[in-house]
């Protein structure tokens, strides 16, 4: 059985978000991390990816003054160290270092990557659409660094690896639980 509902009372929830960590600087180039979960690849050929963030929040802030930032993947052992990061704006190494994340240069660009995510894209603003209080920020991006174990082996175990998070809204995430291949004939 199908519900119809109301648009207010519905949450994204048919549709889990990879969760992200955003790094971003401000103009004094203090690092800022926020998770992320409305989150995806938007084109290969140029390589562009695409979040969405309220207005408000400093990670938007900064991009839309810095036109910088970093997509970090975190995997599950992170979880806990995600929802803190949610909870307040975290901004500064030594706060973000409290939070279990070791900032490290970046190779292209000035906001940092965290050393214990897997996967890092930098990328360079190239738009925006707003929607009410949020906005879509698509960012060309100049340079990845990924975990080598999640680029070899078989296609198992570079996602178990990975091993990426999911929203599942409020407190609750979800992981992989098994990883299937289509049998072509
Ligand atoms: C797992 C998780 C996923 C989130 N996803 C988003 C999101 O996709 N967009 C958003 O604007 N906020 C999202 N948030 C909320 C922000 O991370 C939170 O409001 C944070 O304090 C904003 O920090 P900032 O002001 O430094 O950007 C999420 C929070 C959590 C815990």
């Amino acid at each position: 059985m199908q519900i119809n509902v109301d648009k207010r009372t519905w949450k994204s929830s048919p549709l889990p978000g990879h969760i992200v960590l955003v790094s971003t600087v401000n103009r004094y180039k203090i690092p800022n991390v926020a998770p992320k979960s409305w989150v995806s690849m938007v084109a290969f050929q140029p390589a562009i990816m695409g979040f969405g963030c309220n207005l408000k929040h400093q990670t938007a802030k900064n991009i839309l003054e810095t036109k910088e930032f970093v997509i970090n993947v975190p995997s599950e052992d992170l979880a806990e160290n995600v929802w803190k990061a949610g909870k307040h704006q975290h901004e500064g190494a030594e706060n973000l270092r409290n939070l279990g994340f070791t900032l490290i240069p970046s190779i292209q660009i000035s906001p940092p990557r965290i050393q214990e995510c897997k996967a890092h894209f930098e990328c360079i603003y190239d738009s925006d659409n707003r929607y009410g209080d949020e906005i879509w920020i698509f960012g060309k991006v100049v340079s990845a660094s990924i975990d080598k174990a999640v680029l070899e082996g078989s296609k198992q175990k570079r996602y178990k690896h990975l091993n990426p998070i999911f929203y599942l809204e409020d407190a609750t995430y979800g992981v992989l639980g098994s990883i299937k291949t289509i049998k072509e004939k």
